[in-house]
């Protein structure tokens, strides 16, 4: 696939068929998404790889959790609580779209409640990857580990896999911690779904629009 191609090519998945991804494909993935770069080299990145009777057991603690807990859906770092413009028009216009394809009336808190639930289950995707950070690092760690969510998405996609990063694995993080034994020295910043689209599903022909370049850029000097 050329470059390019491969750019439009990865979305966000959000059904997935069962088949499974073996260990050794997955360690290939991680291996190439260790060549992104990070600040000074420090290669922040930790990953939690879920898959089998642990992946079960975490989803459905998860799930437990915020049926009883629902104040938990917050992360343990800092977020930004209300987005402004032009921010919210994007979120909305995305779950417009992503919620007609998925035919959930507008209003219909139950449907909306149990689709977000779907994040639990990384989307039943075979496979789920954690993704934590070492308290004491700065944003600039975020923005590496952003880097090395992108590599392991494309090279995915190279492979004939499909994934959709998910902020939803910050919030109940204190269930995610105890059932992956993860450190109380790390953040847990964000989950990862892998494994192989249901091309049938309607919610996988979702195309998020992009704003032009010249509403981000400002061109200096030229
Ligand atoms: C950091 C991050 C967190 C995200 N969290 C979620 C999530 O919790 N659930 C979800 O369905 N999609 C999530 N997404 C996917 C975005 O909605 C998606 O990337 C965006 O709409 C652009 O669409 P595309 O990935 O198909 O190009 C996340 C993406 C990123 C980069």
């Amino acid at each position: 696939m050329q470059f390019d191609q491969l750019l439009h090519a990865r979305k966000s998945v959000r059904v997935f068929k069962p088949d499974p991804v073996p260990l050794a494909l997955v360690e290939e993935l991680l291996t190439l998404a260790s060549r992104a770069p990070s600040g000074t080299n420090i290669q922040p990145w930790k990953v939690h790889v879920v898959a089998g009777e642990v992946r079960a057991r975490l989803e459905a603690e998860v799930l437990a959790h915020r049926e009883t807990n629902p104040a938990d859906a917050a992360a343990e770092f800092p977020r930004m609580s209300k987005r402004k413009e032009p921010y919210t028009t994007r979120m909305r216009t995305l779950g417009k779209e992503m919620y007609s394809l998925l035919e959930i009336p507008k209003g219909d808190q139950a449907a909306n409640w149990a689709q977000w639930g779907r994040n639990y289950k990384f989307f039943d995707a075979p496979v789920g990857l954690i993704f934590t950070i070492d308290k004491d690092l700065d944003a600039m760690s975020f923005l590496d580990i952003g880097m090395f969510m992108q590599t392991f998405m494309l090279a995915a996609k190279t492979r004939g896999l499909d994934t959709c990063a998910q902020g939803a694995w910050n919030n109940f993080w204190s269930v995610t911690r105890r059932v992956l034994d993860v450190s109380e020295d790390e953040y847990i910043i964000v989950g990862m779904s892998l494994g192989y689209a249901d091309e049938t599903a309607a919610v996988n022909t979702l195309v998020a629009e992009r704003e032009p370049v010249s509403s981000f850029a400002t061109f200096h000097g030229f």
